[in-house]
């Protein structure tokens, strides 16, 4: 009988505290929602005492998550446990995760600690934690750098104390698959109660080995996998969960004694919310995901899937559910057509949601003769994503041309005033930052600036993404926005990105 792999996410967490990955309350909300439709078992929603934002993230994820396990990782010490329960009691099923890295450089350089005394920490913290949830998970930091012995010592004492899981992580990037591999055989044979908890593993990137380690762990026998989304995290990221999702489906035949419980059909969206919500876009080579995954360029292989798809397809874009590039719906469809595509694209929009993706869906249709469902799909993410309007965009104007100075015109509406201003600026998109720089008084340098073409077609649909440091806070923000219009557009993405960095800062 094939055992289950626990695949255990941690986007939320190790994945947004990357730079350029922040999400706010509401937007880690919508990714937990939509893991929990892909099928993780278990969500980490992020680290609790390490801010007032992370805190409240995990006890609304916590909230809202029906099926899925909810964690939350807490240092080693009592205090953070105690917060870290705080946030997640409200879970259906809560786990706590405690961690202290056991390597002889961090323990000496970072914890300045002896291995006893790691030891002993270790033992408190599990006891604790155990005392308030029933679920805790301890992972050893830098486990792949740590004296073996020791580490197997350990873990036998933090089992003797109520651990559920361990996790050994590669938590610099360290380890080859066949070294991991004998690491997870030595732990399971050497560790005498290790029966008594699943072994997990979690592998960063650093040397591009991250999926190729966690793959080697599962056939020497770990049973709980840990990654990101899109494979996004600290430096070169974590293990890319629909990697190892889609490695061990499609190649079933060779993980035989091994299954999951994950949806696949539901991995194209992920990808694509954690994309949105981020503004960054995974590269276009990227397996599974990227936008080239499934194109087939070369003759020969067009020929080749012409007449048979598994000549090079070794599986297929609906699998990850892909949208199938369909024409779906044009400006006479009505709102129930459109209601029911969107169930198609498995969205459940309630009726109020449904009435904001109508009318920016008609408003759409109107500009541009042919909407597929990646217009649609660009439509419902942008406008699910809720951020306080502190600016909205009312009107922008710009004059622009090879003999003109580019002059841009906006109208904002804050708290029911409109306020107009203009600006020159070295290009249209500089002279609408600038006007609407000058209508906030709140001095913004750009970061980033980049925008894509959502489907082909002249008349496709722009994204564009704004990444912004206003008043030299030293954060960046980033806001999107889609459009026909591009300069519209940037206007949109750069209030977008305003209107985030005031939520922050108020909050
Ligand atoms: O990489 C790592 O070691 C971690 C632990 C805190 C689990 O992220
Ligand atoms: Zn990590």
């Amino acid at each position: 009988m094939p055992e289950k792999i626990i695949f255990f996410d941690t986007t939320l967490r190790d994945g947004e505290q990357s730079p350029g990955f922040s999400m706010n309350i509401d937007e880690k909300v919508r990714l937990a929602l939509q893991l929990e439709k892909l099928g993780v078992d278990v969500i980490e929603a992020g680290f609790p005492i390490s801010s007032q934002g992370d805190f409240e993230a995990v006890k609304k994820v916590s909230e809202v998550i029906q099926f899925s396990t909810v964690a939350g990782l807490c240092r080693a010490n009592k205090k953070d446990i105690e917060v870290g329960w705080e946030a997640l009691k409200g879970a259906k099923s809560p786990r706590i995760h405690t961690f202290i890295a056991t390597s002889p450089i961090h323990m000496k350089y970072k914890l300045n600690k002896s291995a006893e005394e790691v030891l002993e920490i270790s033992k408190e913290a599990v006891k604790f934690a155990k005392s308030l949830c029933a679920d805790v998970e301890f992972s050893a930091e830098d486990a792949t750098r740590s004296d073996i012995d020791f580490l197997c010592k350990l873990i036998e004492e933090v089992i003797k104390l109520g651990a559920t899981t361990i996790n050994i992580p590669d938590t610099v990037g360290y380890t080859v698959p066949e070294e991991y591999s004998q690491m997870v055989t030595t732990i399971l044979n050497k560790v005498p109660n290790i029966d008594k908890a699943i072994l997990s593993v979690h592998c960063h990137n650093d040397l591009g080995l991250a999926v190729a380690n966690s793959l080697a762990a599962v056939l020497a026998g770990a049973r709980q996998i840990e990654g990101t989304i899109n494979g996004i995290g600290e430096r070169a990221g974590n293990a890319a969960l629909e990697e190892i999702i889609m490695a061990l489906n499609v190649r079933k035949d060779f993980y035989k004694d091994v299954t999951c419980s994950i949806n696949t059909q539901e991995i194209y969206k992920s990808s694509r919310l954690l994309a949105s919500i981020t503004g960054i876009d995974v590269q276009p080579n990227k397996a599974i995901v990227g936008k080239n995954a499934f194109a087939h360029e070369a003759g020969i292989h067009q020929d080749g899937v012409i007449k048979m798809r598994t000549t090079y397809e070794i599986m297929t874009p609906e699998s990850i559910g892909l949208p199938s590039n369909k024409l779906v719906l044009g400006k006479h469809s009505g709102r129930h057509a459109l209601s029911a595509r969107l169930e198609e694209l498995s969205f459940k929009l309630n009726k109020e949601e449904l009435d904001k993706v109508f009318y920016k869906f008609k408003e759409l249709a109107d500009k541009k003769k042919e909407v597929y469902d990646e217009d649609l799909i660009a439509i419902v993410e942008n406008q699910l994503t809720k951020i306080q309007e502190y600016y909205t965009l009312e009107y922008v104007n710009i004059v622009s041309g090879n003999s003109t100075v580019p002059t841009a015109t906006v109208q904002l509406l804050k708290d029911n005033n409109i306020i107009t201003d203009a600006s020159i600026g070295d290009g249209p998109v500089d002279a609408v930052f600038k006007a609407i720089e000058r209508i906030t008084d709140i001095p913004g340098r750009l970061k980033d600036y980049k925008i894509k073409a959502i489907t082909a077609g002249k008349d496709a649909q722009g994204e564009v993404v704004t990444v912004v440091e206003f008043e030299k806070s030293g954060v960046n923000v980033s806001g999107h926005a889609i459009s026909t219009d591009i300069i519209y557009a940037s206007a949109v993405a750069y209030v977008n990105a305003l209107n985030r960095y005031l939520s922050r800062v108020n909050r």
